[in-house]
Parts: C-alpha cells; structure tokens; sequence
C-alpha cells in the first residue's frame, strides 16, 4: 500500500512516499534560509511559502518515483501541533488530494510521527521510553505500543532546542543555532563547571531550560568578545574561536547531561527494552552519545534514528499514517488542525467498508 505523506508544521515543506516495505521517496523544500534573515520562523510567510511549495513538489514527487496517482491508497497529513496557519496549508492540500482520489485521509500527530519514525529502519522493541526533543517540545513518553503513549514528563519553559537556538542568538551565531552550537562543540571538551543543569534538584520527569539560556546571556555579557561578528562568514566551514568552542561545548553537555539524567530517572521507574530519541535536536552528536550509553548501562536498545530522519521531515508522517490506516483508523474531511498548546485529540474513525481492506487487523 503506498501512503503519501505531508508534512507542512513549520518550515519545511516535505512530500514523502511509503509502502509496505519502507521510504519510496521524499521531497523537502526547508525554508530556513528565507526565515534564518528574521533570526526565528515567521508564521505569514511560511504558510505562504508552504501555499507556493506544495503542488509542484507533489509534482515532482510522482515524476521522479514513478507512482502513478492511482497507487497512492491513503494520504497522512500533519495536523498538529504546529503553526495553524501552516497546519491548514497542509491540511487543505491533503483534503483535496483524497477528495480527487477517492482515497482515506488520516491525521498524524506530529510528536508521535517524530518517535515513532525509527522504525522505518528498524522494528522498535516495545515498551519504550520516547525522548522527544524539538525546537518546540522536550518531553518523556513511555511508549507501550504505536498507539499508546504516556506522557511521562515535558518542559515547563523553553525547549531543549529552543535552548540552543536562544543561545546561538545571544552569541549571534546564525539560525537554527543547534546545529552550529554542535559543531562547535566537536572542537573542544567541555567545562563542566561552567553552567548549570538545570531543575534537577526534584523528584519529577519535567524540564526547566530556561534559568540556562539566562546563565548563557549572562555570560555573554561578561565576555563580549565571544560574540560572533556581524562580517564573519558563518558558513560549515568556520573553525570557532577556541572560547567560543568552548562554550559551546560546556553548554551543549549541559543541556544533553540534563535530559540523561532525567530520562534515566525514567527508566529506574519504568521498565522497558528501548529508549527511542526523536525530533530535531536528536541530531545533536553529544546527546546521541549519551542515549546510546545510557541504553548500554541498562542493557537495551538504543533506537536513534539517521540524521536525516530527525528533522522535520513527511518519512515520518507517511510512516506513522500507514500504520494507522493499517490499524483501521483515518480522519474525515472534517479533520481540524491544533495549534501548538492545545492537546490532539483521539478522534480516529474507523475505515469504511470501502477502504477496509487497508486494514491489517485481524
Ligand atoms: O523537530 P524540529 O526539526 O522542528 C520542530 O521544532 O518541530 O527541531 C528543530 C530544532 C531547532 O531548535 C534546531 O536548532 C534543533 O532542532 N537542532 C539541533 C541540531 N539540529 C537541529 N539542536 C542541537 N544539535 C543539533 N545537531
Ligand atoms: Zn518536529
């Protein structure tokens, strides 16, 4: 069964497609240059952008995969959490496509596509423990099947990617700044004095990242000259200054020490086989250290996925969908969007006598 997926929640706009057996093919067009000038997403023109995208990516889409539109049997579609108006790009695409193809519509949460992704390239041991951390969400999920998740602990503030990009802000390292404050921390070891992990000293499974981007503009403002200058090429190329090699560093461990300790106060409470780390900032190279090794002190499996699975991206969503449909579950028409903040409700319905022969259920 091949299941397009759409993928429209910030600023990527990404068209994938999957069978039974994996990814087919996928297609991202990232915006991050046009918003990077603004230092952050501007909601406006990303759902213009993603307005503009979407057809010709499609487009191109079924060219180069040779899918033939009467192959696609099921369209998944991010409906949430996300910008709304970039949601409803998305949505309104999706709508139309299953309308046009007489086809079933289900609606995916993102969160749950991002965990849940991995398995595109391997089967995930369940129970698991989800760490999901992304530029809007840092949160703990115990995991007991693909339909089941609980959430465990979430941020109270900012979150963990949100504490890497405030951070490159202050020190006028370009957006997204995660990936750069990472690159600069590979040239140097960290100073584990220099800042602090923060909210750990309770018994909970929730995260407060915002005392330590706090901590950063403080330092910062005793050492100006960390600060990039405006006139210096930051482009992947670019060596740090080693101080600021170093901060970086020491701040990266921080934030990635803060979410281990936690997560392995999750697993002395809940028992599982695997530790899953999803979402953007799953591709941060100390942080992917660390889940691994804490995955062998515990004796489990460690389930991170490929670099390129960890930012947004529709793999996830056509992914998470087909499992869906296969479960029998799709959206109507009626599907709405949910902005960031409010809960996704569980309204699947249940396929039509129509489609369900999709259904894999016994
Ligand atoms: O999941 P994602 O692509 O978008 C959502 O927020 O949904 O995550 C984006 C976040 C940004 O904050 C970005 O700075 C961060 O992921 N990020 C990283 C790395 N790559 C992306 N943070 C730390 N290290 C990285 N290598
Ligand atoms: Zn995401």
């Amino acid at each position: 069964m091949l299941c397009l997926g759409i993928e429209t929640s910030c600023d990527e706009t990404s068209l994938a497609l999957v069978d039974d057996k994996g990814l087919v093919d996928q297609i991202t067009f990232s915006q991050v240059d046009i918003h990077s000038v603004f230092g952050g997403v501007v909601p406006e023109m990303a759902s213009r952008e993603h307005l503009n995208r979407l057809s010709p990516l499609y487009q191109v889409l079924m060219r180069r995969s040779g899918a033939q539109k009467s192959d696609i049997r099921a369209v998944a579609v991010t409906r949430g959490p996300g910008l709304l108006g970039c949601l409803l790009m998305g949505l309104g695409f999706a709508k139309g496509l299953v309308l046009s193809l007489d086809i079933p519509l289900v609606g995916v949460n993102h969160l749950h596509a991002h965990l849940m992704v991995p398995g595109l390239e391997k089967d995930i041991p369940f129970p698991a423990l989800g760490l999901l951390v992304s530029g809007g969400h840092t949160s703990i999920y115990l995991i007991k099947s693909p339909l089941e998740f609980v959430l465990l602990g979430r941020t109270l503030d900012d979150a963990a990617g949100e504490a890497f990009d405030k951070a490159a802000k202050t020190l006028n390292i370009p957006y997204p700044g995660g990936v750069l404050i990472d690159r600069f921390a590979g040239f140097s070891s960290p100073d584990e004095k220099l800042f602090p992990r923060p909210y750990l000293d309770n018994s909970n499974l929730d995260f407060s990242f915002s005392g330590l981007k706090t901590a950063m503009v403080y330092h910062v403002r005793d050492n100006q000259d960390l600060v990039l200058q405006d006139d210096l090429p930051v482009n992947h190329d670019l060596v740090p200054p080693e101080k600021l090699a170093l901060v970086c560093a020491s701040y990266n461990w921080s934030i990635a020490m803060t979410l281990k300790t936690k997560l392995k106060r999750a697993l002395d409470r809940n028992p599982v086989k695997s530790i899953i780390l999803a979402g953007g900032v799953a591709a941060n190279t100390m942080l992917r250290r660390a889940i691994k090794d804490l995955a062998r002190e515990y004796q489990i499996e460690a389930v991170i996925p490929d670099l390129s699975l960890c930012t947004d991206n529709a793999a996830m969503v056509a992914w998470y969908g087909r499992m869906l449909i296969n479960q029998g579950l799709c959206h109507s028409l009626d599907l709405e969007a949910v902005p960031r903040g409010r809960p996704i409700p569980r309204d699947y319905l249940k396929l039509d006598s129509k489609h369900e022969h999709l259904c894999n259920c016994s």
